[in-house]
């Protein structure tokens, strides 16, 4: 099987193609090993450290930022800085694009004046993995591969499921067991992908998918381990700048769990720094769950190295994670950065997804209003300046969570208008 699988990659470089404009390779963080992006590799053969793409950056055309201009807002606005030969064979479900809301009313109660939050909802399957499994899965394609597979706490199943049914690709799906919710479970039933439940957490999931993907070389892997899921959702990063009116914001504020998406947006920065687009870079804030929280244990001791959490948990499913695979780079981001990392307790995030929803109309779930429980922690602490420009991401949609909200928050009223008329129990 993997034999047909190079063959279909090599046929697949034979066509025409509208070709991308930079040519890329793939690094190891740690010893600095190279690899050819015709290679299926996930880490460092030699250290097992992660990988990175690297772009040669003086090739990369002057004047992109107008180029950039021209093209719609959305993922593939970024083409020239992702790492995919062809843009006419790309998966996509019109992913990015998504709004950046300024949030007067939460400012206000916040005594912040300038806060936005990049609601990530708005993407196809409802979560900023769709940024990362566009490019991940055009990858797979370009590499030939039939078949793909993920570890999840949820969204980055559904989001693997759904590309997978637009490419015609097989996807597989390892989640743990009675710890994913509804609506994304639901997901990556209707797309089809094959769904087995893991007995143990994420953590378990994603070692048992590991092993999995090294024994069977035709299943290709897209957990954001694999690097060029982390260079989609650097797009993030370059639609703020664009949304701020081509300037970056002085903080970033987002959820942490397996550590990707903070590594990602990071990148995206300071590739617009290398690209002399932004002198200043933001400083990168990442909130995990307390009892779920490695990077920040480790940030708070100023180690290097992070701890891993046997048991991780939280009502914020998503980032229930107790060793991130991306911890290393997560750190050099927070560190780099000059930002820092906070934990937030399940009661905070619950309430803050509720200021959210009540102040701004915008209804996010629980992981992602770990940002927003962040800031306002933050603010509170006074480590946040009443005129700083911080955009917090907002990752994931509600719905995908209704079960939380149905045992968190008041009930509707049952009424019976025979007996009581409307008047009174609404009090008008
Ligand atoms: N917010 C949401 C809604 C998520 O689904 C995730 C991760 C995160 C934040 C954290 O991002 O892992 O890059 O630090 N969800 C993964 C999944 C783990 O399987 O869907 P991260």
């Amino acid at each position: 099987m993997f034999v047909s699988l190079m063959n279909r990659g090599r046929q697949y470089t034979e066509k025409k193609v509208e070709m991308m404009e930079i040519e890329h390779f793939l690094e190891c963080m740690d010893c600095g090993a190279k690899y050819s992006p015709q290679e299926i590799v996930y880490t460092c053969r030699k250290c097992n450290g992660l990988l990175d793409a690297k772009y040669d950056y003086a090739k990369i055309p002057k004047n992109l930022n107008d180029k950039w201009l021209k093209r719609p807002l959305s993922v593939w606005r970024y083409r020239e800085l992702l790492p995919i030969r062809s843009i006419s064979e790309t998966i996509s479900l019109q992913e990015g694009g998504t709004r950046l809301q300024h949030c007067k009313r939460l400012g206000d109660r916040l005594k912040l004046h300038r806060i936005f939050v990049k609601n990530e909802g708005e993407n196809p399957t409802g979560s900023f993995k769709d940024r990362g499994m566009t490019v991940g899965v055009s990858k797979a394609i370009e590499l030939g591969a039939r078949i793909v597979a993920c570890a999840s706490t949820g969204n980055t199943s559904a989001s693997l499921a759904a590309y997978a049914a637009k490419a015609g690709l097989t996807a597989i799906v390892f989640i743990p067991s009675g710890k994913i919710a509804l609506g994304k479970l639901t997901q990556a039933m209707v797309h089809g992908a094959k769904i087995i439940k893991i007995s143990g957490s994420f953590d378990d999931a994603l070692r048992t998918v590991i092993r999995f993907t090294e024994a069977h070389r035709e299943v290709y892997l897209l957990n954001s381990v694999n690097p060029y899921r982390i260079e989609g959702q650097k797009s993030l990063a370059y639609e703020v700048y664009n949304q701020l009116g081509n300037k970056g914001p002085d903080t970033v504020i987002l959820p942490v769990g397996n550590a990707g998406n903070i590594s990602a947006i990071w990148k995206g920065f300071v590739d617009l720094q290398k690209l002399d687009m932004v002198k200043k870079l933001p400083r990168m804030i990442g909130i995990q769950a307390e009892n779920s929280a490695p990077i920040a244990a480790a940030f708070r001791s100023h180690a290097r190295e992070i701890q891993p959490v046997e048991h991780p948990e939280t009502i914020a499913t998503a980032i229930r994670i107790g060793y991130p695979v991306s911890w290393k780079k997560a750190l050099n981001a927070v560190y780099d950065s000059r930002g820092l990392m906070e934990t937030v307790n399940d009661k905070e995030i619950l309430e803050a997804q509720k200021l959210l929803a009540r102040l701004e109309g915008l209804f996010i779930e629980p992981a992602s209003a770990a940002s927003i429980a962040g800031l306002k922690k933050l603010a509170e602490m006074g480590a946040i300046d009443a005129d700083e420009e911080v955009v917090c991401v907002a990752t994931g949609h509600g719905l995908k969570d209704p079960d939380i909200v149905l045992v968190s928050y008041e009930k509707p009223l049952e009424v019976d208008l025979e007996k009581e008329p409307l008047e009174k129990i609404l009090a008008v």
